[in-house]
């Protein structure tokens, strides 16, 4: 019999958001080839007996390249082994999941995707964000930080209006995006959020109007942005405001000024 290889999705950070499924397959795992960002109480999980490498990248030092990646999950299914890659979030959500699959399939091998909650839907349980409102977003756009430039060709601007964008990976550049957006068609007054480790303890969120992202203070990775008229419902209701405390402390602070 031939080794089956797992794709795995591990969720947004906080243990208890794995899935059973997940967690069954990773107890009955081999071999477990992990991203940098799964938790370290998701790999407590994982049986003393599988063989754990860490193939994630790690920022600034060096790490394993995407083809070497693939070529390691076919080895190891080719040695019929259970293997599982532990991805964060969705694995099919900017998570290189689809090129894993290629690799896995031209090898022959059996390939399972067990599906993870990606950051944008743990994010908007977090912070009780709906991503869509009747009276607010009728359309939801996840893109990656480095194509922001391209939300004016991909919506028009009224569509715009009726969007939540969820940013994956802005990194620090809130300025070229601020720009970028503006150009798009986005209103100055939009409201935005960007959310540090959510769903973690050391969850951070910052709230404001795209006019004023460029003044974000820098949060530790990961980091998340999500952009539009929804992030008004978002607790703390208030969006224009600054808030890059813990979660639980911005609110006990707006709660004493109110
Ligand atoms: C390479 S992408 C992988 C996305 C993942 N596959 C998913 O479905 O969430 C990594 C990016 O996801 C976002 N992200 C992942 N976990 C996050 C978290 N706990 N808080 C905020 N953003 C997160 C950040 O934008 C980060 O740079």
């Amino acid at each position: 019999m031939k080794g089956k290889v797992h794709l795995v999705g591990d969720g947004p950070g906080d243990p208890e958001l794995l899935t059973l499924k997940a967690l069954k397959i990773l107890q009955s795992a081999d071999v477990v080839l992990h991203d940098e960002l799964v938790s370290p109480e998701i790999l407590a999980l994982i049986p003393a007996s599988a063989s754990v490498i860490g193939v994630g990248k790690r920022g600034g030092r060096p790490s394993i390249s995407q083809p070497e990646i693939n070529r390691l999950l076919v080895e190891y299914g080719l040695l019929h082994l259970n293997v599982v890659r532990l991805k964060g979030g969705d694995p099919f959500v900017f998570g290189r999941g689809g090129e894993e699959l290629e690799a896995i399939r031209s090898a022959g091998l059996e390939c399972v995707i067990v599906p993870g909650i990606t950051a944008a839907l743990g994010v908007a349980a977090s912070i009780q964000l709906p991503l869509t409102h009747r009276d607010a977003a009728s359309s939801l756009l996840l893109i990656t930080g480095h194509r922001a430039h391209e939300i004016g060709t991909q919506l028009s601007q009224a569509d715009l209006a009726k969007t939540t964008v969820v940013i994956y990976m802005p990194g620090q550049e809130y300025s070229r995006i601020h720009r970028e957006l503006i150009s798009a068609g986005v209103e100055n007054k939009t409201p935005c959020a960007i959310i540090s480790q959510a769903t973690t303890p050391h969850e951070k969120v910052h709230l404001t109007q795209l006019g004023q992202l460029h003044n974000t203070p820098e949060l530790p990775a990961p980091t998340l942005l999500v952009i539009g008229a929804v992030v008004r419902f978002a607790k703390p209701a208030v969006a224009a405001d600054f808030v890059s405390l813990p979660l639980h402390e911005a609110l006990s602070a707006l709660e004493g000024s109110l």
